[in-house]
C-alpha cells in the first residue's frame, strides 16, 4: 500500500473514537518493528522521523526504506517529520516522499508561529502533504528539541479557533500536562483544558509525550478528542535495554543476533500502544 497523508489516517481515527500511534524510529531496525507491530495489530501507524534522525540516517535512506515497507505492506501509514525547526528541512521532507511535516514553532511569538507554520501549510498542501503545529511548549527533551519546565507553557484555548483557521493545519499538537522523555512523576493531564480546546476547533489534536502517560489517562485524552498520540522513549527504551541485557547474558558476535531480538522487543511495546490508542484493526477500514 503507498504511504498516505496523516490527515487521511487522522480523519479516520477521529470519526471513529480512536488514536493513530506516532512512533519515533532511528534506523531500520526500529522502523521494522513498527511496521511489523502495526501488520500484526492490523492498525494504521504514523512513522515519524526527527531532525536528528534525519542526520544519522540521511533523506535518502528514509525515503528508501519507507519505499520498501509501503511495498512490502498492507497497512496504510504515514510518513512524518517530528518536530521540524529548519525550513529547509521540512521542504526537504516533503521531495523525500514524507506525507505529513509539523513545523514546531511552539518556542516562537504567537504571530510568528501563525506566520511561519502558515508558509509551511501552503508550501507542503501544494504537494498533498499534511501539517502539525504545536501551540503552547511541551515540556522535556526529544532529541534536538528541549524545553525546560520553566520555558513551557500549556495550551491556551482562546488562542487555538485563531491558530487554526488562519495557518490551515491538519493536526495540532497540545501541551496539556505531558512531556517528552520519562516522568520524574506520574502526569497530571489537565482534561478541562483539552475539553475547552476541543471546543474551538475541529481540527484532530494531538498528544506528544506518550510514553510514561498511565493508560487510563491516555484513554480518557482520546475520549476527548486526542487522535494521535506520539511514542519514542518507550520504544527507545525497549531497544537499548534488549541489547544491553542480550550481551549481558550471552557472547553475541554477530549483530544480527543481537537486532533480531531487539526488533522484537520494539514490536511487543509498539502492539501494546497501538492496542491502547483503541487502533487495532482500523487499517481495512480506512
Ligand atoms: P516520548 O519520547 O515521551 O514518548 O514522546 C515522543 C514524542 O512526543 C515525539 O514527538
Amino acid at each position: 500500500m503507498p504511504l498516505v497523508p496523516a490527515a487521511r489516517l487522522l480523519q479516520h481515527a477521529q470519526q471513529n473514537s480512536y488514536a493513530v500511534p506516532g512512533f519515533n524510529f532511528h534506523n531500520m531496525v526500529d522502523l521494522q518493528a513498527i511496521i511489523s507491530a502495526a501488520e500484526a495489530e492490523e492498525a494504521p501507524v504514523i512513522l515519524m522521523a526527527t531532525e536528528d534522525t534525519i542526520r544519522f540516517v540521511g533523506f535518502d535512506y528514509i525515503q528508501g526504506l519507507a519505499a520498501a515497507a509501503a511495498k512490502g505492506s498492507s497497512i496504510p501509514f504515514a510518513l512524518h517529520l517530528d518536530h521540524g525547526r529548519d525550513l529547509d528541512n521540512i521542504v526537504k521532507g516533503i521531495r523525500h516522499g514524507f506525507t505529513s511535516v509539523m513545523f514546531d514553532g511552539s518556542r516562537l511569538p504567537f504571530d510568528e508561529n501563525i506566520r511561519l507554520t502558515s508558509w509551511v501549510s501552503d508550501v507542503a498542501h501544494r504537494a498533498g502533504v499534511s501539517v502539525e503545529a504545536e501551540l503552547g511548549q511541551i515540556p522535556g527533551h526529544e532529541d534536538n528539541v528541549s524545553v525546560s519546565e520553566k520555558e513551557a507553557g500549556m495550551t491556551d484555548p482562546a488562542l487555538v479557533a485563531e491558530f487554526v483557521e488562519k495557518t490551515k493545519v491538519d493536526a495540532l499538537a497540545v501541551a496539556i500536562g505531558t512531556a517528552h522523555g520519562l516522568y520524574k512523576a506520574e502526569p497530571k493531564l489537565d482534561f478541562d483544558r483539552l475539553e475547552a480546546i476541543r471546543k474551538e476547533t475541529t481540527v484532530p489534536l494531538v498528544l506528544h509525550g506518550g510514553t510514561g502517560v498511565p493508560d487510563a489517562a491516555v484513554k480518557k485524552a482520546i475520549s476527548l478528542g486526542i487522535c494521535k498520540m506520539n511514542v519514542g522513549t518507550d520504544l527507545r527504551l525497549a531497544y537499548m535495554t534488549s541489547i544491553r541485557t542480550t550481551l549481558e547474558e550471552q557472547e553475541v558476535r554477530d549483530p544480527r543476533v543481537l537486532l533480531r531480538i531487539a526488533r522484537e522487543a520494539v514490536i511487543e511495546v509498539a502492539r501494546g500502544k497501538i492496542r491502547l490508542c483503541g487502533a487495532s484493526h482500523q487499517a481495512g477500514k480506512i
